[in-house]
């Protein structure tokens, strides 16, 4: 069988530079490599439910938002199947024959899990839905035989997870799923983003975050509040590269290129670090700099999803056909699954004959 890549997110927010370096650019550039046979990019608005369940309206009105993201980021649709996670019913049947096969306790020891519960304070009332959200996960992955998972390095979790239920449903009952690996993004210190106040993950909750929307005027207010070096007082002091918000982005955004462009007087990163460690460099004009290379970052991207936004029709048309497409994959393995596991009672030809043998024997 082929490489297939099956991904996705939750609709309950815009867009933001974590996403994009975490997994986005990395999408699409997988998409573009021309060594996968499928390609799924989920809106997992089932999985967004688990924990937005009473406010079903922040889902509804964030499905359409992803979808223009994706395409504004460069994701192409004849590439790329654009699918609604509700809108392909086997994913929900396949969660419900995997639950079978994971206990309570494995469940409760999963440390995205885990840490999610404490974010989300649900304390010991936990939903139950949200508890079983990896099992659904692994229904995703596996009902579209992916191979290939691109995901941020917090879904290491939900892929060994995967991996545990595809090996016990093969067991049981046969091999009938594919085995899938996760594909984290190559730069090592670009896996995850750190936000703007220095806190390990940027997120919408956190409001710490620069969406891929923004405007430059937005980018430069944000770059202007972002967490440096606090002992760095006067531009005389030396100042500390490591957890410095701004080196950090500096480090996976910016290119040669933008020194020529916006800071001559120095040829690189390195020599910028230097002078910035060795003192007599402002963070005003380190901030300078990180705004001009994120709004060449963002620019294109605001500025496509806008053209977007005034062609909804055919966002529209796009997603319904790549759920179309979705659709025929995941049945099919439904199927497979439900065969290889004894329930396709109307689909087999043989089941009534075994009814009929096994009658005339007692
Ligand atoms: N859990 C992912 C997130 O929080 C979204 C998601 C749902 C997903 N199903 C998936 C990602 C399957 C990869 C594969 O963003």
């Amino acid at each position: 069988m082929g490489k297939i890549i099956l991904t996705g997110d939750r609709p309950t927010g815009r867009l933001h530079l974590g996403h994009y370096v975490g997994s986005l650019k990395n999408r699409v550039k997988l998409q573009n490599s021309g060594e996968y046979d499928e390609i799924y990019l989920m809106i997992a608005d089932v999985q967004a439910l688990t924990d937005n369940f009473a406010n079903p309206k922040k889902v509804r009105d964030n499905v359409m938002e992803c979808v223009l993201f994706y395409l504004a980021c460069g994701i192409d649709p004849d590439k790329t199947n654009i699918l609604i996670q509700s809108e392909v019913p086997a994913l929900t049947e396949l969660t419900c024959y995997y639950m079978n096969l994971v206990t309570i306790a494995r469940l409760y020891r999963n440390p995205t899990v885990k840490s999610e519960v404490n974010l989300r304070g649900f304390g010991e009332s936990i939903p139950s839905g949200f508890l079983n959200y990896p099992v659904s996960q692994a229904a995703d992955i596996t009902a579209f035989d992916a191979t290939t998972v691109p995901v941020g390095e917090d879904q290491m979790p939900m892929i060994e997870q995967t991996k545990e239920i595809v090996h016990s449903f093969n067991r049981i009952y046969g091999e009938t799923l594919v085995d899938p690996d996760i594909y984290l993004p190559e730069e090592g210190f670009a896996r995850r983003l750190p936000g703007i106040d220095g806190k390990a993950k940027m997120s919408k909750s956190l409001d710490n975050c620069i969406y891929l929307d923004a405007t430059d005027e937005e980018i430069k207010k944000k770059v202007m509040q972002m967490y440096t070096d606090p002992n760095h007082v006067r531009v005389e002091d030396p100042g500390k590269v490591e957890g410095n918000v701004v080196f950090t982005y500096l480090d996976v955004f910016c290119k040669d290129e933008d020194f020529q462009k916006y800071l001559p007087e120095y040829k690189n990163l390195d020599e910028l670090k230097a002078h910035y460690q060795k003192g007599g460099l402002g963070d005003v004009k380190i901030k300078k700099f990180l705004t001009n290379v994120l709004c060449d970052v963002i620019r294109p991207i605001r500025e496509k999803k806008l053209e977007l936004m005034n062609n909804l029709d055919y966002v529209y048309d796009v997603v319904k056909k790549g759920t179309a497409k979705a659709n025929e994959k995941a049945n099919a393995t439904l199927r497979r699954a439900k065969a290889n596991m004894g329930i396709d009672y109307f689909e087999s030809e043989t089941f009534l004959k075994e009814v009929k043998e096994n009658m005339q024997k007692n």
